[in-house]
């Protein structure tokens, strides 16, 4: 059975982005000292930057490791990856770029090929991360944003369940604060293989989607956060107050 989501609230941003740095510091180093390497899902959006700046400079720069480490991504905007708007550019940007990384690690989404290449070619290469016989690796970490309107990744409220029926990438079409409407996304099936899942959520404009995402009576189609309960992992909230009403 899965453990019942954590949600730890901060006082704001930058005290949720170093908590989160903590915690892919601790993640990276047990993965690795178990298993030989770590697992990492990024996400996209503007709240997960922060925390990949602070990554990006000492202590954490100098002291993780870094070179046994396998970057994947939740979602990808479909744009080339030098787009101002690509995922894996604002990753590469804020982190990668500022850590000894080889580019063998870094397994980004080809947002600039048509829509069914980038799945194949995702799906193709997620089979390749994973164990043998597997179709995806049980990710170590998984980072997720969450939208005002409740998307994690690319999972939007009232998409079919059904278009995923057991894949581990699609493709979908979603309109979003005027972000490029055309998308890549793992499904939860993959997100629920995790050993972590981390949601980070800032902002008042969040505060419905959030209370909403965490509650266990709200309509799971409608708030795709309550589709991700890793029966084999753990999910944990890293929020601000501004973003999270104390349910009463
Ligand atoms: C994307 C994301 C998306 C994001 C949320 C929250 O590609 O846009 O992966 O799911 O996490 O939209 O975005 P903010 O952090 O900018 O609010």
């Amino acid at each position: 059975m899965s453990a019942a989501p954590e949600v730890q609230v901060f006082s704001d941003r930058l005290a949720l982005a170093r908590a989160a740095a903590e915690e892919f510091a601790r993640q990276s180093q047990k993965a690795v000292s178990q298993r030989g390497r770590f697992l990492v899902c990024l996400a996209g959006g503007s709240t997960p930057l922060e925390t990949y700046r602070l990554l990006a400079n000492p202590p954490y720069s100098i002291e993780l490791p870094w070179k046994r480490m396998v970057f994947l991504w939740g979602d990808e905007r479909m744009v080339p990856p030098d787009d101002p708007e690509s995922n894996y550019g604002q990753a590469q940007q804020a982190l990668l770029q500022h850590v000894p990384v080889r580019p063998e690690q870094v397994w980004r989404i080809h947002g600039e090929m048509p829509a069914d290449q980038a799945v194949a070619n995702y799906v193709a290469l997620l089979r390749q991360v994973a164990a043998p016989g597997q179709a995806w690796p049980r990710l170590d970490l998984v980072l997720l944003g969450l939208g005002a309107d409740g998307h994690i990744a690319s999972l939007f409220p009232r998409q079919s369940g059904a278009l995923e029926a057991g894949k581990p990438v699609i493709a979908v079409l979603a309109e979003y604060a005027s972000r490029p409407t055309q998308r890549l996304t793992l499904t939860p099936a993959v997100f629920n293989d995790a050993r972590r899942v981390l949601f980070l959520v800032a902002g008042a404009e969040k505060a419905v989607a959030l209370a909403a995402s965490l509650d266990p009576a709200s309509d799971p189609l409608h708030w795709p956060a309550r589709r991700i309960d890793p029966p084999h992992g753990q999910a944990v909230w890293l929020v601000d107050a501004a973003a999270y009403k104390p349910p009463v």
